[in-house]
């Protein structure tokens, strides 16, 4: 018997075994195939990458740039990024501080894998983006989370709930805002007592910060930790070309450290990538030396689709739809469907809908559905007509 010859089963680690499936990539496999199938489950645009980033690339490309690169990243890019750092936050942010690296998700796993240890606890603000939950199980943390709750039209934070989770054996708190899925943004007067709590628990403050430049309001950026830290206490910001700069497929991104972990990560990241790819260092650069009027462009882009989304979800009977504040997601459920798992999958067998079941997003979401509105009007509004229809059955 297979199980004599082999005590041992070749299975993984139980950690590994205890992640969840991702529920977004259970409905999309259900309607992947599908042509006929509108898919607004995942978190990007169904426009390219910008031109001007794809040329500079692809001159790099044949220009040779096909070698290992530096752990952190590559000087010029890594000066180019220190630049806009400076003028997005107006102070400066040595270059020494800062690493490139694989994606968004590569440097939150970074990051824990730098700094938290087995069964330390860490505290994620939920719904949440499943990766930022499942990277600390990976790695064997404890797990607390702080529901966001919808009211008045809004999704907040309750701050005396969260302050309640720092306690003094808190190594990290995870805050993503703009927040995937719900558009919640923590508002800039809600930073300093975070800041001071986690400075008097020494406990670890990463930013998540993908969507602070697709804000819906004011500004040039959601409200960020970077103005307001130290540049040697325990504060990491993770980013993503992926977003602002429609970069998906790319898989670059960046994390600005305190200058006391920097050496730490450069071994890190040796023994997960060793370096991001080189020739796509030179479309970042491009991207963050001539990005601007893209990302204005793609921002009152998303501004209407919001609008366009919102109100069309509004005027649907039933239909619960705060307002988000940033990102690219509408985060909406309907009266009377609570399994959004079950919902979500019978919209693509019945309606063409491919919406992502708020269940992904852990417990808290359950009950409502998330629809990724970063596409052509025509594109939202057949999706709004079908819901409807769907709905009025
Ligand atoms: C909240 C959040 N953080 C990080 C990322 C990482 O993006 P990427 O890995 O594409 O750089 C995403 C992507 O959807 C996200 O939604």
């Amino acid at each position: 018997m297979v199980s004599e010859s082999f005590p041992r089963p070749a299975i993984a680690r139980p950690e590994v075994l205890g992640l969840r499936m991702s529920q977004i990539r259970e409905v999309a496999n259900e309607g992947m195939a599908r042509a006929d199938v509108l898919k607004f489950w995942v978190g990007e645009s169904d426009q390219p990458t910008p031109d001007f980033i794809r040329e500079a690339t692809a001159r790099a490309l044949m220009a040779g740039e096909t070698y290992y690169t530096h752990n952190l990243g590559r000087p010029d890019l890594r000066d180019a990024l220190s630049a806009y750092l400076g003028r997005l936050h107006g102070r400066p942010f040595g270059a020494e501080r800062l690493a490139i690296t694989s994606s968004g998700v590569n440097a939150l796993m970074l990051v824990s894998q730098a700094v938290v240890s087995p069964g330390d606890k860490v505290v994620v603000t939920t719904p949440a983006w499943p990766n930022i939950v499942e990277i600390p199980r990976i790695l064997s943390a404890r797990l607390q989370t702080v529901a966001l709750d919808p009211a008045q039209g809004r999704w907040r934070l309750d701050l005396d709930k969260l302050m309640d989770a720092l306690t003094p054996d808190t190594k990290a708190l995870f805050l993503n805002s703009p927040n995937n899925p719900t558009g919640w943004t923590l508002p800039a007067q809600d930073r300093a007592p975070i800041l001071e709590r986690c400075r008097k628990y020494g406990i670890w403050l990463i930013t998540d910060d993908p969507y602070e430049r697709l804000i819906f309001g004011q500004g040039t950026s959601a409200p960020s930790f970077l103005p307001l830290a130290d540049e040697d206490e325990r504060v990491v910001s993770t980013n993503t070309f992926s977003k602002a700069w429609r970069m998906t497929g790319w898989r670059m991104g960046w994390m600005v450290l305190p200058r006391s972990l920097v050496d730490s990560m450069g071994v890190v990241i040796e023994y997960n990538t060793s370096c991001a790819p080189d020739f796509i260092q030179s479309g970042a650069i491009a991207a963050l030396n001539d990005g601007e009027p893209h990302i204005a462009a793609l921002r009152a882009e998303l501004t209407a689709a919001k609008d366009q989304v919102l109100s069309g979800l509004r005027a649907i009977p039933g239909i619960e739809a705060p307002e988000p504040e940033g990102g690219m997601y509408a985060f909406f459920r309907i009266a009377g469907r609570g399994d959004s798992l079950a919902l979500a999958k019978d919209m693509i067998a019945k309606a063409g809908m491919g919406l992502a079941p708020g269940s992904a997003f852990g417990p808290e979401g359950d009950g409502w559905l998330r629809w990724c509105f970063a596409n052509r009007p025509e594109k939202n509004a057949l999706g709004l007509e079908r819901l409807a229809a769907y709905l009025s059955h």
